[in-house]
């Protein structure tokens, strides 16, 4: 069987997801592989197991929470078998900082037994703020990002090891203590359901979308992906957030690329 390029992606907003695929198509190019999607996105993708063969690379792509790897996705990470094959990380983050995530990646990959051999992080819109990084990715990034392709590609092909030089701290930074959230539901809802189906957690309401379980992660795929805009976080702190984020993120910050 030909070598292929596992994209293993969690993308709520669908950046990750969409800049991890051009990662994996560009080096697939390059490697004359084929690209294999894992999409952890949703719960029943986080079930399917990825079975990886013989000089199969893995691509993985995630947003940056709270400069950190998605906990969600870390159960996902546990089950994979590296067995030496060489992985490439993607950080996708809203252009405050990615801090320890680049290196919790690469420590996660390393203890599945992947030895990392590129790693990048990139920039695109905010999801909980969209006026940050607006527009994000655009034809500079993805410039940048299809040469990364190619180098990632030979890094991969070279058995290199960017382990070592990936920037962040141990022990990664602490997150802020979790505080209940949910998202309204405006007047405008018409029921279309389309919120229930891009919720990661499924604890969007499938007859009643107004009806918001607990365990939410902020994601805002709901927001982004409600078609009549009926789906709002209006508490205080995300409001507070929003502003922040408006304030300290106004300076572009560029991708960098780890090879
Ligand atoms: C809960 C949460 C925490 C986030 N933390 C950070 C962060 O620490 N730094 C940052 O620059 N962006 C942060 N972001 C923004 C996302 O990383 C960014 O919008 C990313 O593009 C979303 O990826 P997706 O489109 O694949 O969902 C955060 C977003 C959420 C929802
Ligand atoms: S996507 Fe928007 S309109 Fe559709 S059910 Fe959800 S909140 Fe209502
Ligand atoms: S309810 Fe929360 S976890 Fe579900 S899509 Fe909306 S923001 Fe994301």
């Amino acid at each position: 069987m030909s070598r292929r390029i596992h994209a293993a992606v969690f993308s709520p907003t669908g950046s990750s997801k969409r800049m991890a695929l051009l990662l994996a198509e560009g080096m697939a190019k390059a490697l004359q592989a084929g690209v294999e999607l894992h999409d952890w996105t949703l719960p029943a993708g986080r079930e399917r197991p990825v079975r990886l063969a013989g000089g199969d690379v893995l691509v993985f792509g995630f947003p940056v929470y709270g400069g950190r790897v998605p906990e969600i996705c870390l159960p996902c990470l546990q089950a994979l078998e590296g067995a030496g094959r060489q992985a490439v990380v993607l950080a996708v983050y809203g252009n405050r900082h990615y801090d320890d995530a680049l290196l919790e990646a690469g420590d996660m990959l390393a203890a599945q037994g992947f030895t990392v051999a590129a790693a990048g992080a990139v920039i695109a819109e905010h999801c909980i703020a969209p006026a940050v990084a607006a527009g994000r990715p655009d034809a500079s990034d993805l410039e940048l990002l299809a040469a990364f392709a190619a180098s990632a590609a030979q890094a991969a092909a070279e058995g290199r090891n960017v382990a070592g030089r990936l920037p962040g701290v141990r022990p990664y930074k602490t997150l802020p203590p979790s505080a209940p959230a949910r998202p309204s539901t405006l007047a405008s809802c018409t029921r279309c359901g389309a919120c229930a189906q891009v919720c990661p957690l499924g604890i969007v309401g499938r007859d009643d979308p107004s009806l918001v379980g607990g365990g939410c992660l902020r994601c805002c795929a709901c927001v982004k992906f409600c078609p009549q805009g009926a789906k709002a976080f209006l508490d205080e702190r995300q409001e507070a957030i929003r502003t922040w984020l408006e304030a300290v993120c106004r300076d572009r910050r560029e991708p960098e690329f780890f090879l």
